[in-house]
């Protein structure tokens, strides 16, 4: 598909990876609606970036929103599932005698913003692709966590089914000219990233990845873009990670 003249939804767009992506999309000529929960920081996109505010987990809120794209610009060709919360939380931990168990609320929370809403936001778009028939290109951001990585039984959870998903509706969609691929992204150097790790961690994981670095927002930029490019790539699972394995 090319990018230029395409519409394209982003979610979680309005900071780190997300926005990344938007600008990649929007530099290649794309018209581009970022759609974030975080309106602080939608009002300081960078220009040429729609902004819509919506929540990934309320599918009413969604359907409106998607139903207002179609609105105003006739068509949607590409959808980006990027917004997602990564989370950590070992399974055990003994030092909080309190509650040694994972929390279970906490585990669900992390599948509903993680796995839940990439199934909401898909759907929403996904019937009017279909009702149109028009062709499009969903690709969802996954992780190197989906293999299942220690201390994040969720969020591997969640990242895990979103690889299932993706591979499930290349099957389904495929026949309406819908293809559906993933990019798992493994230690990119954003902001999320050096909150989410201590500085040795950091080290650690740099020190194992072959190409001994964090990766920047813009290589997980440029692996969507192949996606959505290439017409025959469908049900695949992109890794963008150095070659690093956990
Ligand atoms: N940063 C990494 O190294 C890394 C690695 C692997 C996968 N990922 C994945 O990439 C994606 C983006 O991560 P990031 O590092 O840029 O995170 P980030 O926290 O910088 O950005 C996430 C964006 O999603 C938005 N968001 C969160 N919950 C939302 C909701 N319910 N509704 C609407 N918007 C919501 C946030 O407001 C934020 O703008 C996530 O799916 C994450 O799991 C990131």
């Amino acid at each position: 598909m090319e990018v230029k003249g395409s519409v394209a939804l982003v979610t979680g767009g309005a900071q780190g990876l997300g926005l990344a992506i938007a600008r990649r999309l929007a530099d290649d000529g794309a018209i581009v609606v970022v759609a974030d929960r975080n309106e602080d920081a939608l009002a300081n996109l960078p220009q040429g970036l729609e902004c819509v505010t919506m929540d990934v987990t309320d599918p009413e809120q969604v359907k409106e929103v998607v139903a207002g794209i179609m609105e105003s610009h006739g068509r949607l060709d590409i959808l980006v599932n990027n917004a997602g919360v990564i989370f950590s939380e070992p399974f055990v931990n003994v030092m909080t005698p309190a509650g040694i168990m994972h929390d279970y609320g906490r585990f669900r929370a992390s599948l509903t913003v993680n796995l839940d809403s990439v199934f909401i936001v898909t759907a929403a778009v996904v019937e009017h692709m279909v009702k149109r028939r028009t062709k499009g290109a969903i690709v969802n951001i996954s992780s190197i966590s989906a293999c299942g990585n220690e201390g994040q039984t969720a969020y591997s959870v969640a990242k895990a089914g979103v690889n299932a998903m993706t591979v499930t509706w290349s099957k389904e969609l495929g026949r309406w000219g819908i293809r559906t691929n993933a990019v798992a992204p493994g230690f990119i150097g954003t902001d999320s990233t050096r909150h989410a790790l201590s500085e040795t961690a950091l080290k650690h994981i740099q020190g194992n990845t072959p190409l001994r670095r964090l990766g920047q927002d813009e290589e997980v930029a440029q692996a969507v873009i192949a996606l959505v490019e290439n017409d025959f790539i469908n049900g695949t699972v992109l890794d963008v990670n150095g070659g690093l394995r956990i």
